[in-house]
């Protein structure tokens, strides 16, 4: 599996140590998260790699991966439809997208605040679909977030 935009790498980490018997590559843009990332995650040896990749122009072939996953990651790319085309491309038939990330009330006004990068959830369906994944669920809860699966 693929993480995209790790962070310091607590979530690949937790997944690393709940499946023991799943390979993960933890990718972020930032030099100092991946070198924390890897710091993070050196004692679960080869069946995890850390490596700097732009979730935008993905340094790997068609169809390597069963689920690609990103937490909190979307808003901050800028060009996430982009971002969301690659996931689609580096999955395998029938593999799996998992998005969580805020969307802002305001997100049709995107000069405001903190949350410029949002979007809203409509055009997040059309770059899913455009992206060429065949089903979606998507979930909001009461605050501004959502959380997404799509199959490829
Ligand atoms: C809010 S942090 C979330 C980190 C982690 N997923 C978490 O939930 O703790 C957003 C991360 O996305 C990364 N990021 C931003 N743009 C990126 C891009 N184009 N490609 C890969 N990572 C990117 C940032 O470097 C940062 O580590």
């Amino acid at each position: 599996m693929l993480e995209l935009g790790c962070g310091n790498g607590f979530e690949a980490e937790a997944l690393a140590e709940r499946f023991p018997g799943w390979r993960l590559t933890a990718t972020d843009f930032d030099r100092g998260m991946v070198a924390a990332t890897a710091g993070r995650l050196a004692r679960f040896g080869e069946r995890v790699r850390v490596e700097r990749a732009d979730a935008t122009a993905l340094p790997y072939e068609d169809g390597s991966f069963d689920l690609a996953f990103a937490v909190f990651v979307w808003h901050h790319v800028g060009i996430w439809r982009e971002a969301t085309f690659e996931a689609r491309r580096v999955l395998r038939e029938g593999g799996s997208l998992v998005l969580a990330d805020v969307r802002h009330p305001l997100a049709h006004e995107p000069d405001r605040g903190i949350l410029a990068g949002t979007y809203g959830l409509e055009a997040l369906r059309r770059a899913i679909a455009d992206a060429g994944f065949r089903r979606m669920r998507l979930g909001t809860g009461a605050g501004p977030w959502y959380r997404l699966v799509a199959q490829a």
